[in-house]
C-alpha cells in the first residue's frame, strides 16, 4: 500500500519551486517557497505543511470514459512538462452524505467533469490522490496534481474556470491553488 501513498511537503526545500499560491475557497495554507513530492509518508521537519494522499481505484468513470481516458492521457514526468499545479480540495458534508450514484450524477451528468477534462488532454497530465481513507486526520479530501508545458497554462486556467463554474464545485468548501515550476527536469 505504501507505494500508492504520496506526500507533498511544502517548505524551504524541494524539487518544485512555488510560482504562486492562492486560497481559492476557504482558509489558506502557510506560504512556502518549495514543494517536495515523495513516495510514502513524509512530514515537514520545519515550517510549512505536509499533505498526504493515496492513488486509488476509480469511483465514477464508466467503461467508455475509462477507455477514452487511457487513450488520451499522458503520464507524469514528461521532460517538457516543467510546470505543475498542486490543488488540494475538500468537499462539504452534503457531498459526502450523498450516495455514490447521486455523486456520479452531480459529477458527470450535471457537471460534465470528465467531458470537460477530456478536452484538455493530452497536454495536461493528472494524478488524483484520495485522503479520506488514510485513517489519519487530513485537511483535504483530495490532492490533485497536474503537469504541463508552460505554453499550456492558459488552457489549464480555462479548464479550471469551467470546472469551478460547475454544480460539482458548489460542494467544494476548501481549495488552494499552488502553481509550481520544476527546478530541474
Ligand atoms: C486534465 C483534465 C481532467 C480530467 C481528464 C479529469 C478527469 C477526472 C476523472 C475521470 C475523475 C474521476 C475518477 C474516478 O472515477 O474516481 C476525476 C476526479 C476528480 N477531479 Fe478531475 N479531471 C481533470 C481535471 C481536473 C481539475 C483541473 C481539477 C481541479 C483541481 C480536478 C479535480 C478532481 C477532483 C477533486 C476529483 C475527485 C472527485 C470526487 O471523487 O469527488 N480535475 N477527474
Amino acid at each position: 500500500m505504501f507505494n500508492r501513498l504520496s506526500s507533498f511537503v511544502g517548505g524551504a526545500v524541494g524539487a518544485w519551486k512555488v510560482r504562486s499560491q492562492v486560497a481559492y475557497i476557504g482558509p489558506p495554507l502557510a506560504v512556502v517557497d518549495y514543494v517536495s513530492v515523495a513516495n510514502g509518508l513524509e512530514t515537514n521537519p520545519g515550517e510549512g505543511w505536509s499533505l498526504h494522499g493515496i492513488a486509488s481505484n476509480d469511483r465514477y468513470v464508466v467503461r467508455a470514459e475509462k477507455q477514452a481516458l487511457v487513450v488520451a492521457q499522458q503520464g507524469l514526468g514528461r521532460p517538457e512538462a516543467t510546470f505543475a499545479a498542486l490543488i488540494p480540495i475538500r468537499k462539504n458534508a452534503a457531498w459526502w452524505a450523498m450516495t455514490q450514484d447521486e455523486r456520479r450524477a452531480v459529477f458527470e451528468e450535471q457537471s460534465h467533469h470528465i467531458r470537460i477534462g477530456m478536452k484538455y488532454l493530452p497536454p495536461i497530465a493528472r494524478r488524483l490522490h484520495h485522503c479520506r481513507d488514510l485513517g489519519m486526520p487530513e485537511a483535504f479530501d483530495f490532492l490533485t496534481w497536474f503537469e504541463y508545458a508552460p505554453p499550456h497554462e492558459p488552457a489549464f486556467d480555462e479548464l479550471l474556470a469551467e470546472l469551478r463554474a460547475s454544480e460539482e464545485w458548489k460542494y467544494v468548501d476548501r481549495e488552494v491553488d499552488i502553481r509550481l515550476v520544476a527546478i530541474e527536469r
